[in-house]
């Protein structure tokens, strides 16, 4: 029984010894030393975010080894423990949760060796407790930071400190969804190993500075949602690496970039909701890897067929909505095979919509309403049986579907039957049979199929006719 206790000892050992040698790369067999200063600073960092109440040096006393904090991530520098890792926030049920009058102690910077920080959901009285971004000290961290994200802070105020700019070794800079504002500082274009910036959902202002020519490695720039204005800057072109480009829901203006066509890599592009104007650039069908592109809700204008829409071959979702767009719509969108969502609602679209649109393998949202089309709809039951309410055709004054081909709950939202011929045949005139093929205007009132209705409709539907002849 004794010799069992013991062996499960061991094996349980083992097991820690393992799992720490998977988190830290290297077997320790015994605790590895952190220096005094570093463990304090660790241990006042954190308490500055979460509160007083919290006591590192009772509840964590080998923070980097045998009772590890959640959040925090360490490694071996010369046989010391250091942190390389602070993430405070409610990601995990066990999480370091901020406190409501939480401060950046300047502790933050001698943690030499830090990689990564980020604060989630920390600062969130946006009124009774606002709290800045500290100005000085980030030089303490340049040598080792890579990743730096504040995400979802409501009270975080005050603009983006232009010391960010000595921060050379950030891959990642992500200050989503706080309350940030002023203009995003010109200091950001020094970060020339940057990946990924994202200063969505703040209320940054001012024009987006030209400051792109050294971040030619940057993969995903995200502005969308803020206050920015004036037009796109140039050097976005010097992008060549970048996927996903988003500027979306600002107040930007001017003409969609000539520089667009260097952006060969780029999947996603959403302009959306901006002041874009000047028509449809050619460029834009330089982009040959686009999956993702949204103009909506901007008055670029123009003809709709300036573009050459296949080469856009890779396109999955196309969104030129509200854009004040004309023109027929292109035969060439037939090209995008891998087309699944196709918004061109709220243009001036002239034209018949073409029902080989349904021939779309993957197509299973398409919307037009609100343009000038015209003529009869000749989709198939099954295509508006498939496409349900994600079909959308109202606000056509001159487009109608054929009444006769589909069961009510098919018909399409908002477009009304077409023009149709009815065939009476009458038995009881005095030249015998006669065989008239009359019209009736297309109005679900006058509509009926029953000729017991029709000596009532007849004066009407005469009156229609004539109308539609002086009409001519
Ligand atoms: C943490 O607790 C220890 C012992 O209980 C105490 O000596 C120390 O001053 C406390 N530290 C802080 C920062 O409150
Ligand atoms: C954003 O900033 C602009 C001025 O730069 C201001 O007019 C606007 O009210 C702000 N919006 C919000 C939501 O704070
Ligand atoms: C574009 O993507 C391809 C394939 O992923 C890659 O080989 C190439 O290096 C990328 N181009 C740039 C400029 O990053
Ligand atoms: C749409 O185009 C027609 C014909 O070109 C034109 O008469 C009409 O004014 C345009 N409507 C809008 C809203 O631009
Ligand atoms: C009425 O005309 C149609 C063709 O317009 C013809 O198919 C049909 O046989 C005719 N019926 C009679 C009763 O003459």
């Amino acid at each position: 029984m004794r010799n069992f206790k013991a062996f499960g000892h061991a094996i349980i050992s083992l097991f820690i010894i393992s799992l720490s040698a998977r988190c830290h790369g290297q077997v320790e067999l015994d605790t590895a030393p952190m220096e005094k200063a570093e463990r304090d600073a660790l241990f006042s960092t954190i308490q500055g975010f979460v509160g007083n109440w919290w006591n590192g040096s009772d509840l964590y006393p080998d923070p980097c080894g045998w009772t590890p904090i959640q959040g925090v991530s360490c490694d071996l520098f010369d046989g010391f423990w250091y942190v390389t890792v602070l993430n405070i926030g409610p990601i995990h049920e066990n999480s370091l949760r901020c406190a409501k009058n939480l401060e950046f102690r300047p502790h933050l910077f001698e943690l030499k060796h830090l990689k990564s920080l980020s604060l989630f959901k920390c600062f969130k009285s946006q009124r009774r407790h606002q709290v800045t971004i500290p100005n000085a000290n980030w030089e303490n961290l340049a040598g080792s930071l890579e990743s730096l994200e504040f995400r979802s802070n409501t009270g975080l105020v005050g603009k983006i400190p232009s010391s960010f700019g000595i921060l050379k070794k950030l891959q990642s800079l992500v200050l989503l969804e706080n309350s940030l504002t002023g203009e995003i500082p010109p200091d950001i274009g020094n970060l020339n190993k940057l990946k990924r910036l994202v200063l969505a959902e703040n209320n940054f202002s001012g024009h987006i500075p030209d400051i792109f020519s050294a971040l030619g490695d940057l993969l995903i720039l995200d502005l969308s949602r803020n206050s920015l204005s004036g037009s796109l800057p140039l050097t976005l072109g010097c992008l060549t690496s970048l996927l996903k480009l988003d500027v979306s829901n600002n107040h930007l203006e001017g003409n969609l970039l000539k520089e667009f066509a260097y952006l060969k890599n780029l999947t996603l592009l959403d302009l959306g909701n901006n002041r874009f104007s000047g028509g449809l650039t050619l460029s834009i069908q330089e982009m040959y890897s686009l999956e993702e592109m949204v103009l909506s809700k901007n008055a670029i204008g123009g003809d709709i067929n300036t573009l050459k829409w296949e080469n856009l071959h890779n396109l999955v979702s196309l969104d030129l909505s509200n854009m004040g767009l004309k023109g027929e719509i292109p035969e060439s969108i037939l090209e995008l095979k891998r087309l699944r969502f196709l918004g061109l609602g709220d243009n001036n679209l002239t034209g018949n919509l073409s029902p080989k649109l349904s021939t779309l393998p993957c197509l299973n949202a398409l919307y037009v309403s609100g343009n000038n089309l015209a003529g009869e709809l000749k989709f198939s039951m099954e295509f508006y049986g498939k496409m349900g309410t994600r079909f959308g055709a109202w606000n056509n004054p001159n487009l109608c579907y054929p009444l006769e081909v589909l069961p009510t709950s098919h018909v399409p939202f908002g477009v009304k039957p077409c023009q149709q011929e009815i065939k009476l045949v009458e038995s009881n005139t005095n030249a015998g049979n006669v065989n008239k093929t009359f019209h009736s205007t297309a109005s679900s009132g006058l509509m009926s199929h029953d000729p017991n209705d029709f000596w009532w409709t007849f004066p009407l539907i005469m009156l229609l006719i004539l109308n539609s002849y002086i009409g001519l």
